[in-house]
């Protein structure tokens, strides 16, 4: 008698799918991005081949990507900018069409985590042809992108089976939250003021992951809303680039509506989609919460069930009409622990759905056309 035995459902160990597995790794993929990249004694960011002062020079960065690595780029370019660094994202299809003006001085960062991603290859040649300095951070060493760029940062999340990217983005994002802090302390010739309070957070993001993780909140939460229209999500600062990653995993994997706004936005148009029949996701970062509370409270005023997620202490439990519970963190990093809170609803809602959640229809893991 033989065993059929199926390599990828083997890797999957414990797990019904490769997402959820992955989602659940974090802690783990976290602690080795950030390995031997902090030193919190210290107080700085040691990125081994970028000596301090590297950036020095840097006078404005661009980021160039696609997908959910976009999110990620948006993540680290308003990180850029709240650290005083003049910064754009940019989605990498877009760039042949309308790239800022580049010099001597600009900075073009591609994310990717394949370092395959045709759109994302043209505008890292565009840019190093009109003279940028380039730099890629990607998981795969030896891709294109980390080849064919000046240097390459990796972010050591591991093999990501999962078409729908969960914890590369998570990596992603605070591998860019740490090259931000240094490319301001480069261009300042000191640390940043807030570099001291955040360092230590860095530190635990792990174990905040896990207690993430261990909580149920998102199955409910998924179970609760799974018969509605359309899914809304709605973050500012930083919970923005969170609010489109939150949408656009939705989309990916139940194949229902998602959309992520500003939460500011909300009112300039969003809100004519707004009904009974859909949630709105909110996330509060810490960075002008009153203001996204009140946005979401509109749209509760227009019957849509709010769902916050945010701290337990946080005055948005008592107006929410669920919660989904993150420890309390720095504003640079509250939204990637609301992002592994969504990363949950997403892979519950597809699973009640019966959706094939690894491999979505249509989707490709990398996509090598332009
Ligand atoms: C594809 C994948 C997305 C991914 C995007 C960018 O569209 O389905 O999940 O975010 O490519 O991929 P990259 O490898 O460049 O990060």
């Amino acid at each position: 008698e033989t065993v059929e035995w199926d390599p990828e459902q083997a890797g999957k160990g414990t797990y019904d799918h490769f997402m959820l597995k992955e989602i659940h790794e974090q802690p783990t993929s976290l602690s080795q991005a950030i390995e031997g990249r902090i030193d919190p004694a210290g107080g700085r960011i040691a990125l081994a081949d970028f000596e301090p002062g590297t950036f020095a020079d840097v006078d404005s960065v661009q980021f160039v990507a696609c997908g959910t690595s976009y999110h990620a780029a948006l993540y680290g370019s308003l990180a850029l900018n709240q650290a005083g660094v003049q910064s754009t994202a940019l989605l990498a299809n877009e760039y042949s069409v309308s790239a800022p003006p580049i010099d001597d001085d600009t900075l073009v960062i591609a994310v990717t985590q394949s370092g395959e991603t045709a759109d994302t290859l043209t505008a890292l040649r565009r840019a190093a042809r009109e003279g940028a300095a380039t730099l890629t951070l990607t998981n795969v060493v030896g891709s294109t992108a980390a080849r064919e760029a000046d240097d390459a940062l990796f972010i050591r999340a591991g093999p990501e089976i999962g078409v729908a990217a969960t914890k590369t983005f998570s990596s992603q994002a605070v591998m860019l939250t740490l090259l931000a802090q240094r490319i301001a302390a480069d261009l300042r010739g000191e640390p940043p003021a807030d570099l001291e309070a955040l360092l230590p957070e860095l530190e635990s993001m792990p174990a905040a992951i896990d207690d993430v993780l261990a909580g149920s909140a998102a199955k409910t939460v998924a179970r609760r809303y799974s018969d509605s229209e359309a899914y809304f999500f709605i973050g500012r600062g930083l919970g923005y680039p969170v609010a489109l990653e939150g949408a656009l995993k939705f989309k990916e994997i139940t194949y229902e509506h998602a959309e992520g706004f500003a939460s500011g936005e909300l009112k300039h148009g969003p809100l004519a989609l707004v009904t009974p029949e859909t949630p709105v996701f909110a996330i509060f970062t810490g960075q002008e919460d009153e203001k996204t509370l009140k946005n979401a409270e509109e749209a509760q005023t227009r019957g849509a069930p709010v769902i916050a997620v945010c701290p337990d202490d946080h005055p948005a439990v008592e107006v929410a009409d669920d919660h989904l519970p993150i420890p309390d963190t720095e504003p640079d990093l509250a939204g990637l622990l609301a992002n592994v809170q969504l990363q949950l609803v997403s892979y519950h809602a597809a699973d009640l759905l019966g959706r094939p959640i690894d491999k979505p229809r249509n989707l490709a893991k990398s996509v090598t056309v332009e």
